[in-house]
């Protein structure tokens, strides 16, 4: 993968404008072919035990549907996936090694709901603990509480056994250590003017994409001088640029029509200390009715706050939607927040998971992914273990936020650029 997602932005707003929509356009003529059709495959021939999750699941998922088949509980199913990249301490958007705050302090959160006994669990800004999901499910069993958070979260984890661990992975605390360089024209960090490599910023007269090439071949030098492994150096000042918001979410059937959904995150890379996105909060990264389905989200978490993104699907589909309908209409949800205005809306990506009673399946995003070639997948188990193309709303590519000019070519050699 040597593209980037700015390359095609031009040519993503470019052909949704050719389509009929430009900045404060509704989005109708803009939505992607599949949006509007369900696939039988998945709608009509639904079945059961199934699981659905994000991408980062795949390598956990085998192991999790044959515990779910011998008789093993949809949420302990559930949890054994997103246990996998939680503990996985080169995933750098979950658990151990998650990227921290702006402290360089690790936060995760994470929630859960268990369908066959109605109960919920969520843990929010969780220090030093690494398997939230597994404290958020404590939560649930061993407190009279749904919520707990920071300070009390943690303590309460220890409570329970959980062991205390530092989550700043080396590679984790070197992309931070990047990130707060990056800033370093506007505070004290990074090597101050008695470096003997220190220079003045680049005259403003030079050309956007000149500044962007220095800025980058200089957070890379940076990043080679902090030991970051050369394969991973772009990857690392690609985070640094665009701070990401990766997640896991899992939702689970048995074969008796039991279902669980459970999320899990470190959030907003660099956020604000205490910065909670939407995993933590029943009802927008997570939500379980057993007598309908089970929904969650991964993705720009403040967007889906407002649309209550897990509930209102699972509402959807109370009311008769499919999972696609159901899914699809809460990113419109999305979309109507912001009048349709592409402008602001292509900074943004949504994921969402919508699993019916039946075994019936939905994923669907925002948009198709970072970059053509590139689409957004996600991992289906129903008998046969698969990554799935997830179905998109609008036609095109999100682009990183901030705003940034194309980066040169010669910058995108590294395959690891966008992972
Ligand atoms: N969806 C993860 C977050 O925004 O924190």
């Amino acid at each position: 993968m040597t593209f980037s997602r700015r390359d095609f932005v031009k040519s993503s707003v470019l052909g949704a404008v050719a389509a009929g929509v430009g900045a404060h356009t509704a989005f109708p003529d803009a939505l992607a072919e599949d949006s509007q059709q369900g696939h039988a495959s998945k709608e009509d021939s639904p079945k059961r035990p199934v699981i659905i999750c994000a991408h980062n699941g795949y390598a956990y998922t085998e192991a999790a549907y044959a515990f779910l088949k011998s008789g093993g509980d949809t949420l302990e199913a559930g949890i054994r996936v997103v246990k996998g990249p939680e503990d996985d301490p080169n995933d750098d958007s979950v658990g151990l090694g998650g990227l921290p705050n702006e402290e360089g302090v690790v936060e995760l959160d994470s929630c859960c709901m268990h369908g066959p006994t109605r109960r919920a669990g969520s843990v929010g800004g969780v220090r030093n603990i690494k398997n939230v999901s597994m404290v958020g499910r404590a939560v649930m069993e061993h407190t009279g509480h749904v919520m707990l958070v920071g300070e009390g979260a943690e303590k309460f984890a220890v409570a329970m056994g959980f062991p205390r661990e530092n989550l700043l992975t080396e590679r984790s605390r070197k992309i931070w250590l990047l990130w707060k360089e990056f800033n370093s024209d506007r505070d004290w960090w990074g090597p101050g003017m008695a470096d003997p490599h220190w220079h003045p910023p680049a005259p403003d007269s030079k050309p956007q994409a000149d500044l962007w090439r220095d800025r980058i071949q200089q957070l890379q030098q940076r990043a080679a001088d902090l030991g970051i492994e050369p394969e991973f150096q772009l990857a690392a000042v690609h985070r640094v640029l665009f701070p990401p918001t990766g997640t896991i979410h899992c939702s689970v059937l048995n074969d008796k029509g039991e279902m669980s959904g459970i999320t899990t995150t470190s959030g907003l890379a660099f956020k604000l200390p205490g910065r909670c996105g939407d995993s933590p909060i029943i009802g927008a990264g997570c939500y379980t009715d057993q007598d309908i389905g089970s929904a969650g989200a991964t993705g720009a978490g403040e967007e889906n706050i407002k649309v209550a993104g897990a509930h209102t699907i699972v509402e959807n589909m109370r009311h008769g939607m499919s999972p696609q309908e159901a899914a699809m209409d809460a990113l419109k949800r999305i979309v109507r927040n912001y009048n349709g205005d592409m402008t602001k809306l292509r900074y943004m990506d949504m994921t969402y998971y919508a699993l019916r009673k039946d075994g019936a399946y939905a994923c669907v995003c925002l948009w198709e992914g970072y970059s053509p070639g590139n689409p957004h997948k996600f991992t289906v188990h129903d008998g046969t273990l698969r990554s799935e193309v997830t179905t998109p709303l609008l036609k095109g590519y999100s682009q990183d936020w901030p705003p940034f000019p194309p980066i040169p070519d010669e910058l995108k050699k590294d395959s690891y650029y966008l992972k």
